[in-house]
């Protein structure tokens, strides 16, 4: 389907969609009948029991895994057929798990690293001159930005683990993807600093889409406008936390183990 490029500021722009997503593991489907828009400037969350389909989820839209059958769609293009490396360059960008991020180095390095990165959606600019000054620029506004300023010169290895998941937060940002799929974010994460991942996740969706797998319902009550839950890799239930919450098979989804 050919992307519109037509603007509609009463509707939030869907930027990335599937329709019809399904996957087999030989005979076993993983995910089946999959319908799912994520808006702009919007956070967004894919809950479920263990074993739901999240991940796998994840893994046929960032083109990790090839769909058996149904279409994905990235800011109008279909990418159904895309490689995953051009699926990135695009701007649909996946948070991976804290060994991103170079414990060795420091904050500010691990930042200028991830600006230089060869898939770095931002302009590659001919200035030599200058581009050494406007690398660490950028890298000081990113760090900045995530609030992790004072530990610039700190080494990552020495960063308590909620702020290397800030930082490792900061290296995906500094990609400026369009769509950013964060799996558990707050997984492992003290209290305070879901409460600092969460104001971050929320700011930075001010200007791009945020798809989210997590288990902190409470975080996802306040930080997602969007909620897909999964079962067994079909959508149970969607909506705002509110409606998805009263909904009694959700309720049911959560009770209890889905032995079987
Ligand atoms: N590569 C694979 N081969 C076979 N089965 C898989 C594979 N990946 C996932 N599955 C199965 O698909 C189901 C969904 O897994 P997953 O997407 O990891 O769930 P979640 O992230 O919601 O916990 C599980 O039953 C899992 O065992
Ligand atoms: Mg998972």
């Amino acid at each position: 389907m050919a992307g519109s490029a037509t603007q509609s500021n009463a509707t939030p722009q869907v930027v990335l969609s599937a329709r019809g997503l399904r996957r087999d593991f030989g005979g076993f489907t993983a995910v089946k009948n999959v319908d799912l828009d994520v808006h702009d400037a919007s956070v967004h969350a894919l809950i479920g029991p263990n074993g739901a389909g999240k991940t796998t989820v994840f893994n046929l839209l960032t083109k990790f895994l090839q769909p058996s059958a149904g279409t994905i769609t990235l800011m109008g293009t279909d990418i159904t057929k895309t490689a995953p490396d051009k699926v990135a360059r695009m701007g649909l960008v996946r948070s991976f798990q804290i060994s991103a991020v170079f414990p060795h180095m420091s904050v500010l390095d691990n930042v200028r690293v991830a600006l230089q990165r060869p898939n770095n959606l931002s302009t590659q600019f001919w200035r030599p001159l200058s581009a050494l000054d406007e690398l660490n620029d950028r890298a000081e506004q990113l760090l900045a930005k995530v609030g992790l300023s004072k530990e610039r010169d700190a080494i990552a290895a020495d960063l308590s683990y909620g702020r290397k998941r800030v930082l490792e937060i900061a290296t995906t940002l500094a990609l400026d993807p369009r769509v950013l799929l964060l799996d558990e974010p707050m997984a492992g994460m003290g209290h305070e600093d879901v409460g600092v991942v969460s104001a971050l996740i929320r700011e930075v969706a001010r200007d791009r889409a945020v798809l989210m797998v997590e288990h902190n319902l409470s975080v996802v009550a306040d930080i997602c406008q969007q909620v897909t839950v999964l079962q067994r890799g079909e959508i149970l239930a969607e909506g705002d936390y509110a409606t998805v919450s009263a909904d009694a098979r959700v309720r049911q989804a959560y009770m209890g183990s889905e032995e079987g």
